[in-house]
């Protein structure tokens, strides 16, 4: 039988720290989300503090009920409703313009829209029921660091700062959810997910994708690290495919800094074990991989030794289309060529 991590006391206790103004981490079937109650803003202003966050990057409000959304948003669409029946609760967030002075400016970082989303974990749809308001949830990392998939990654970043983080295990998807813009007149993805373009098409016709959106809101650290993020204190390369492996074993060998590969097994169990340090499973899929692309990166942290990551890519379709999305974002666009 499965047991449950977490106990109805810890749910009361969480939504009473919510609605105290504290900060509690809560599952969801992506990542772990940072919550806080969105209504109250100096509460939201130590999420930003906290995870160390630009404030002018806004937040998703995570409800439990439609009907919450049809009270901060300015009329929801057919669009939006179809949206909701196909996804939700699931990865998907959904961006819509606001009511006059819905959410304090810190919520929105000052825009008039607000990115909504119903996670798909009951712990923490009860956890927003039970605090009677919206939560704000970016992931509950340090910002710049891989998402968390395990409340263990929570703790490493936020131990001290937070009331607590509501333990549901692994989450399921282990990328964050797709962020679809529905305040414009062609529908746009800002943030590809689990939920594809493929899939939202079905549902409301055609939209477009726009990858470099999201990222243009996030403050370079240094010239030449404009997209980085999720990056691990190690060098990412990204492997293009299986069979690049070989080549880039050899090339990464001749670099005398200690190694490490993450890859499907089907690819771990063809190389000769003696030439890298150490190893992380992606699975034996796309999926799998995506899974566990934050948990092999954090894998990597633990052991300083470790300067060089060669990480297996995908094509860039469906799923792996997200996933390529992160694992660019960690390797700061950095690919393995043999050439
Ligand atoms: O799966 C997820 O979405 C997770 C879990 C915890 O729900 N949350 C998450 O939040 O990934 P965060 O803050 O790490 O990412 C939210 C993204 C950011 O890239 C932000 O710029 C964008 O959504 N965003 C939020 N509100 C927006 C708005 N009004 N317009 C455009 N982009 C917005
Ligand atoms: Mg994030």
């Amino acid at each position: 039988m499965e047991t449950r991590r977490y106990t109805t006391k810890q749910i009361e206790q969480a939504a009473a720290d919510l609605k105290a103004g504290k900060l509690v981490a809560f599952p969801t079937e992506t990542v772990y989300g940072l919550g806080a109650d969105a209504t109250n803003p100096e509460a939201v202003k130590q999420v930003y503090a906290a995870k160390g966050r630009p404030s002018d990057n806004p937040l998703i409000v995570h409800v439990a009920k439609i009907s919450t959304v049809e009270h901060y948003a300015a009329g929801v669409s057919q669009q939006f409703k179809r949206l909701v029946d196909a996804f939700w609760p699931g990865s998907l967030t959904i961006i819509l313009p606001l009511k006059h002075a819905a959410f304090d400016t810190v919520v929105t970082g000052g825009l008039k829209t607000a990115a909504f989303r119903m996670p798909n974990n009951a712990a923490t749809l009860a956890l927003i029921e039970a605090a009677g308001v919206p939560l704000v949830g970016p992931s509950a990392n340090t910002s710049g660091k891989p998402s968390p998939t395990l409340a263990d990654h929570v703790l490493h970043d936020l131990n001290g700062k937070i009331a607590g983080v509501i333990d549901d295990g692994p989450t399921g998807v282990g990328l964050e959810s797709t962020v679809i813009d529905l305040s414009v007149a062609t529908p746009v993805i800002l943030r590809p997910g689990v939920v594809t373009q493929e899939a939202i098409e079905r549902v409301i016709g055609p939209i477009r994708t726009n990858q470099h959106r999201v990222s243009a809101t996030e403050i370079p650290k240094a010239p030449g690290m404009k997209y980085k993020h999720y990056a691990p204190n190690a060098q990412v390369y990204i492997v293009p495919s299986a069979t690049d492996f070989k080549a880039a074993i050899s090339w990464a060998s001749q670099q005398n800094v200690p190694f490490g590969l993450m890859a499907v097994d089907q690819v771990l169990t063809q190389q000769s074990a003696v030439r890298f340090k150490d190893q992380f499973s992606l699975g034996n899929s796309v999926t799998s991989a995506s899974q566990h692309l934050f948990e092999g990166l954090r894998y990597f942290d633990l052991n300083p030794e470790i300067k060089i990551i060669l990480v297996q890519g995908f094509e860039k379709l469906g799923v792996g289309l997200a996933y390529m999305n992160r694992l660019e974002k960690a390797a700061g666009q950095q690919y393995f060529t043999s050439k």
